[in-house]
């Protein structure tokens, strides 16, 4: 049996309305039909004189149900609630804490009056969504904050607290009591002594407009932005709705909203929100619960163990770092320390945290008895498995029974780091992503020994550093670094058969990816490529990447790899790298072709695809979700196409099945159409249909 989702009570002369739709009180069919009823009731109560608006629990309101959205649209539509209230002549106050979000932020303006708790926050994040704020908030929030703010708000989807709200003249006060309703009462009574109700919003004059002037501005969201409509479509929403009259001006918001509902970014962008917290909910451990994790030993203290550390440590965790000598370890101190005061100068720290949290939550040590009471350690040293081995048997030795044991490899096998200890069900892996404080995908490996709340430990330090967790099955490459490697052996035969790695490049940068295939190599290290294959036995498909290794030209960090790193912008290609290339066509007897983009991210993306499906397949990665999240948020791939599976889904796999059958003739041992593919291609299914399994 629930709740009613929105409640009316009176208390003396004021009618306290309050919306209660767990887990976030999301404006649901039923919370609108509730708040139009309420308003009816309010306007018809002769005993009220004004009206206290607040959310229970956690918020206020966290924006409309997203899971609502593609589906038929069900009535009162939110304008119609904005509508209810600020349609009343007696006045609405509305008490706003924790989550005031998109659609909640909308009905809080509707009201005469908005108060918050210190704690709120209050955005319009519609446009991460896909869509604009499409119940008045496009013209109401400049009526207060004036454009340029409220243009900020909207097209960043970011939200500000209650102090910068006030600021801005978005609520009209911030109070310190911490219960929504008194605070609420206790303005309802001022209003209701003050005499006549305080203008609506809407009755508030537009800001002035000059097109002209904006246009260097909606240039600079267009290009912040590439390849994404909403933004700039909410920035039209704004600025061309305050030259009109404010009912045409919703009626132009509504239309425009309604055009990104429907839009397919919209539909990736909602998949993508879901998909993220899907991921994180395995069934096989509710009602598992995590083991502890308040003391943290990390083994390693290089680029990734010193990132690890200083994730942990921004997340108020205590931190113990192994180092193989005290050089060593200061050499680590200091990265760590790097870390931690650049949060600070990224606004991330309040100032004095820095040193207190290096002074009272940091140690190294080169002996492991220093992990004694560590409750999980994070084992990232170098990537060698006899390396590994010989950590996790002195972690074996030195850790208390039931500390949980983690490595960060990036593609060795679990099992076999877990057989140097007597405890393999306490093992598992925790695979970052570089940089590890900066990353928010988290990897979590379990390998069939490990042991339920050992797993369910991984998914909680995940939430805790306030990353997104995918689980993955231990095998080589995990999801995302297997994927990868298919990937990148597609734009090696585009380079071998005539692109220049360039072009790969700019051609996925044009899809949406943060960067192309070489870039990142030259980033990480072409050498780090190289040692993968070499250990999986992978013929490289030119052998450029070799020669460039041994000639030193390793990426970033030498100055040189497929760019030259001398501080030119953009890179100018390495003439080098392309001299090897051109060589190693001549060798194979290519003669190379000119291949338009639109060919390359068709190849590049049907290599994807069809590596993902085997994953899945293999059940590395349980659901094509899971697949969409590690791309999206480990590997660049364009968050507003919903990862690839997703975009293969919208494609049609049978488009997709279909190109890679054909490109078999030129290459049948690349190109063969993933049995998962083909299944469901020739069902004609979509990937989607195994999320819900
Ligand atoms: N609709 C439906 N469900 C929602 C939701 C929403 N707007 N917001 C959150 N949820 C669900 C989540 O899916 C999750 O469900 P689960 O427990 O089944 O996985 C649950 O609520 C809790 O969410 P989180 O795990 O994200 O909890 P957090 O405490 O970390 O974050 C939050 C809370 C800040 C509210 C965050 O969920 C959030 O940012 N939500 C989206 C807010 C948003 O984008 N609102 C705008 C909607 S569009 C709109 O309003 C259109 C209007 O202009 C017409
Ligand atoms: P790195 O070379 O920067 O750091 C390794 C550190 O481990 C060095 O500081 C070294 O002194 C220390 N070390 C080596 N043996 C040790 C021992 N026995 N005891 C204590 N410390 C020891 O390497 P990086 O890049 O940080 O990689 C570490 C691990 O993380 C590897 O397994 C790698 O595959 C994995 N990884 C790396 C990513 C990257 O982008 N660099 C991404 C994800 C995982």
């Amino acid at each position: 049996m629930t709740s009613e989702p929105v409640r009316y009570e009176r208390h003396g002369a004021v009618a306290c309305i309050t919306i209660d739709n767990p887990p976030v009180n999301a404006a649901s069919a039923a919370v609108r039909a509730g708040l139009v009823d309420a308003m009816a009731r309010f306007a018809a109560d002769a005993d009220a004189r004004a009206a206290v608006l607040t959310g229970a629990g956690r918020g206020f309101v966290a924006g409309a149900d997203i899971t609502e959205f593609g589906k038929p649209p069900q009535p009162p539509t939110l304008p119609e609630v904005v509508a209810a209230i600020d349609g009343q002549t007696k006045p609405v106050v509305c008490v706003l804490h924790g989550a005031t979000l998109g659609g909640g932020l909308e009905i809080a303006l509707g009201a005469h009056r908005r108060i918050a708790l210190a704690g709120a926050t209050l955005g319009l994040p519609e446009v991460s969504l896909g869509i604009l704020p499409g119940a008045g908030g496009t013209q109401r929030l400049p009526r207060l904050a004036g454009l340029e703010a409220a243009i900020e708000i909207i097209t960043s989807a970011r939200p500000i607290d209650a102090a910068r709200a006030r600021a801005l003249g978005i609520v009209d006060a911030v109070v310190a009591g911490d219960d929504p309703r008194t605070e609420g009462l206790a303005a309802a009574q001022a209003l209701m002594t003050e005499g006549p109700p305080p203008p609506r919003v809407r009755d508030l004059p537009a800001p002035a407009v000059d097109e002209a002037a904006l246009a260097p501005l909606r240039a600079r969201i267009a290009a912040a932005h590439p390849g994404q409509i909403a933004q700039v479509t909410a920035f039209d929403a704004v600025v061309e709705g305050a030259a009109l009259p404010f009912a045409d001006a919703l009626a132009h918001e509504r239309a425009l909203f309604v055009k990104l509902m429907d839009s397919p970014q919209r539909a990736a962008l909602v998949h993508a929100f879901l998909a993220e917290r899907r991921a994180a909910r395995l069934p096989e451990l509710d009602g598992v619960a995590p083991r502890a994790m308040d003391r943290l030993g990390v083994v390693g203290g290089g680029t990734m163990g010193a990132g690890i550390a200083a994730a942990c440590l921004l997340a108020g965790l205590d931190v113990t770092l192994i180092e193989r000598d005290t050089d060593a370890a200061r050499a680590a101190a200091d990265r760590v320390d790097t870390i931690v005061q650049g949060s600070v100068a990224r606004g991330k720290l309040r100032a004095g945290r820095h040193a207190e949290i290096m002074a009272t939550a940091f140690r190294t040590a080169t002996d492991y008895a220093a992990l004694r009471d560590a409750d999980l350690v994070i084992e990232a040293v170098f990537e060698d498995l006899d390396a590994k081995r010989a950590v996790f048997s002195e972690l074996d030795r030195a850790c208390r029974p039931g500390a949980v044991l983690a490595t960060n490899t990036s593609y060795l096998d679990i099992d076999a780091i877990a057989d140097a200890t007597a405890r393999p069900a306490d093992v598992l892996g925790l695979h970052f992503f570089s940089p590890a404080h900066v990353m928010r995908l988290l990897e979590v490996v379990i390998p069939a020994r490990t042991a339920p709340d050992v797993a369910a430990t991984g998914l909680a330090l995940a939430r805790r550093l306030r990353k997104v967790a995918v689980r993955a099955g231990a095998a080589e490459g995990f999801i995302g670094n297997r994927i990868l490697q298919a990937t990148r052996a597609s734009a090696d035969r585009l380079v071998l058969a005539g692109a220049t790695p360039a072009q790969v490049d700019a051609a996925l940068q044009g899809f949406g990816f943060a960067m192309g295939p070489y870039a990142v190599l030259d980033l990480a290290g072409i050498e780090i490529g190289q040692a993968a294959r070499r250990r999986l036995g992978v013929t490289a498909v030119g052998d450029w990447a070799d020669a460039l290794v041994d000639r030193g030209a390793l990426g970033r960090k030498a100055g040189r790899g497929y760019y030259l790193h001398d501080g030119t912008r953009p890179p100018p290609p390495n003439p080098e790298a392309e001299a090897l290339i051109a060589e190693a066509r001549a060798r194979a007897g290519v003669t190379a072709r000119t291949i338009p983009d639109d060919e390359i991210v068709a190849r590049v993306m049907a290599a994807m695809v069809n590596e993902a499906a085997r994953v899945v397949g293999a059940g590395v990665a349980r659901r094509p979700l899971d697949v969409d999240v590690v791309l999206v948020h480990g590997y660049g791939f364009p968050r507003w196409r919903g990862g690839p599976m997703h975009w293969a889904d919208a494609q049609g796999l049978d488009r997709i099945a279909a190109q890679i059958t054909g490109w078999a003739a030129e290459d049948p041992a690349f190109w063969r159409p993933a049995p998962l593919l083909a299944d469901l291609a020739a069902r004609g299914a979509r990937f989607a249909d195994l999320d819900d399994g």
